[in-house]
């Protein structure tokens, strides 16, 4: 209790104190406790660089969150930059920080067809070698086993565009070296290695209501039903949810329906990396942060109603730290922060944080 009283008067020490037209913190409870209360999971991508530099931030990261995952310190490049050379360090830091602080953490990503180090690249494009995939799954899952919540075992391997079976990313290195087969393969060799961790299909662009959302979607069932029909250990689907405010359309019922479709195969779902990207919005922040919560609000509520939902992380938690402002397609040309994540880069909470607060208790 004191931990949170105090990290919020940090955080709120640059608000005019007679300005304060929102409800504390500290009456509100935090996230942290509202998501335990319910059993569920409320956590945040992070970093081990900003929770070294930025004790006001990692504090935040403390109060709020049940749950940790690294940004970019368990991909593949940064865990095996040179071949054979398994570099566990970050992924170790951050998870001595969790377990310091009570908190699980899940392992992002196993496979990608981003964030691969050159000289895998190279390898996967001489040919077939089935070491370069398993060989890293079995060290690095083995690795951590017992101690990671869960790992993304695979991640965006829908693409539709590229006309490939399936609708897979024909494009992938992994694909072009080893055909749809890894997908199996990687999920096996995962489960063997840690036979507790929960094991994720973690995917892209799957919320919109627009006709190839629609398409994607259909096409992730279909996968996860070939996957399971086969016997392959895959728990659980991970819904990114990058949601674009002002760019995509959403609707209740389209989301409602595709998280029925997936609990009935009995899997469960996590929504894996929350955020809003505010770009195209209005000029005043104030609207944009209104909009943002008022579409926050509605797409947890939703999410929460399903038995199925295990819970929520957003991509970062406060705006001071968002990919959201680094990323083309998502970042002002003026330079100004993006206001996607619950609390702003003052570490103040956003009105998207109380709604996200809203739905945390309005769970079933
Ligand atoms: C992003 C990170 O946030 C960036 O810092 C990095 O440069 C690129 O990757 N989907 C994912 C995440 O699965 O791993 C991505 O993270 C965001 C989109």
């Amino acid at each position: 209790m004191n931990i949170t009283r105090r990290s919020f008067l940090a955080a709120g020490a640059a608000m005019p104190l007679l300005g304060l037209t929102r409800p504390s913190l500290a009456d509100e409870g935090t996230l942290r406790q509202v998501a335990t209360d319910r059993k569920l999971i409320y956590g945040t991508a992070v970093s081990t660089g900003t929770l070294a530099k930025d004790k006001p931030f990692a504090q935040l990261v403390i109060d709020q969150a049940n749950m940790l995952v690294a940004e970019g310190e368990t991909k593949r490049k940064a865990i095996e930059p040179k071949q054979g050379r398994l570099n566990f360090a970050p992924t170790e830091r951050l998870l001595a920080f969790a377990e310091k602080n009570g908190q699980r953490m899940r392992g992002h990503t196993l496979l990608w067809h981003e964030a691969n180090p050159d000289w895998l690249l190279a390898k996967l494009e001489e040919g077939r070698d089935d070491k370069l995939l398993t060989d890293y799954i079995e060290k690095t899952v083995g690795h951590f086993k017992g101690r990671m919540h869960s790992w993304d075992v695979i991640n965006e391997v829908i693409h539709i565009d590229e006309g490939g079976e399936e609708d897979l990313r024909i494009s992938s290195p992994w694909y072009k070296a080893f055909g749809s087969g890894y997908i199996e393969t990687a999920f096996q060799v995962a489960h063997a290695a840690d036979p507790d961790a929960l094991l994720f299909y973690n995917e892209i662009n799957l919320e919109a209501d627009v006709w190839w959302a629609e398409q994607r979607r259909t096409s992730v069932l279909k996968l996860l039903e070939k996957l399971l029909k086969k016997g392959i250990p895959v728990h659980a689907l991970g819904i990114q949810s990058h949601l674009k405010a002002y760019r995509l359309d959403y609707t209740d019922e389209v989301m409602s329906r595709f998280l029925d479709e997936v609990s009935d195969l009995g899997l469960k779902i996590l929504i894996t990396e929350f955020d809003i990207a505010d770009v195209e919005g209005p000029a005043d922040p104030a609207q944009r942060d209104a909009d943002i919560a008022a579409l926050g609000r509605r797409y947890l509520d939703v999410a929460f109603s399903k038995p199925a939902v295990l819970g929520c992380l957003t991509w970062g938690i406060s705006d001071r730290y968002s990919w959201l402002s680094s990323y083309d397609s998502y970042k002002w040309s003026d330079g100004s922060l993006s206001r996607g994540l619950p609390f702003d880069g003052d570490l103040r909470p956003k009105k998207l944080y109380f709604e996200m607060l809203n739905s945390y208790r309005s769970a079933s």
